[in-house]
């Protein structure tokens, strides 16, 4: 059985990783704005991947026999100063994602509830790469300054990411 403080937290987290989608959505949206076709592609890949880890969540509540309840997302920030300030934002975010996926994780050691336990444990993993991918991202802005022509080959770099879900049984 699945412990109520459990789902709920669940439930929170179902919630943060659509915000993350929105959030990565509306950077899409600016980056789109500002003809950064490469960082836009990004954010998009990166918003689905956001949209793939509510759903991981909630169909294993469904499994669980738990009840998935969403509620409604927070606005995301609309204007943005400059890649590196995006970008760097993302990490924080990335950073403060994997603070709760720790959370839920203590949470479930600490119900001896080993089937969420398992669960998480892709979570935590994905986490690691998360946030190595936008780290690497925020170093090459940082070492372009502001060059036009460095921003352009690093958004010319991300234009080849494609999101492609894992095959789930
Ligand atoms: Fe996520
Ligand atoms: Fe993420």
């Amino acid at each position: 059985m699945i412990s109520e403080k459990m789902v709920n937290a669940i439930n929170e987290q179902i919630n943060k990783e659509l915000y993350s989608a929105y959030l990565y959505m509306s950077m899409q949206a600016w980056f789109a704005d500002e003809s950064l076709d490469g960082m836009a592609n990004w954010m998009d890949a990166q918003a689905q991947e956001e949209l793939f880890h509510a759903k991981k969540f909630f169909n294993f509540l469904i499994e669980r026999g738990a009840r998935v309840i969403l509620k409604a997302i927070d606005c995301p920030q609309v204007d943005f100063d400059t890649p590196l300030q995006i970008f760097q934002m993302s990490l924080e975010h990335e950073r403060f994602v994997t603070s709760s996926i720790n959370s839920l994780m203590d949470l479930a050691i600490k119900e001896n509830d080993h089937a969420t336990r398992s669960f998480l444990q892709w979570f935590i993993d994905e986490q690691v790469e998360e946030e190595a991918s936008v780290d690497s991202i925020v170093s090459m802005l940082k070492r372009v300054g502001e060059h036009g022509h460095g921003i352009m080959m690093i958004d010319r770099e991300l234009k080849s990411r494609t999101f492609v879900p894992e095959n789930e049984e």
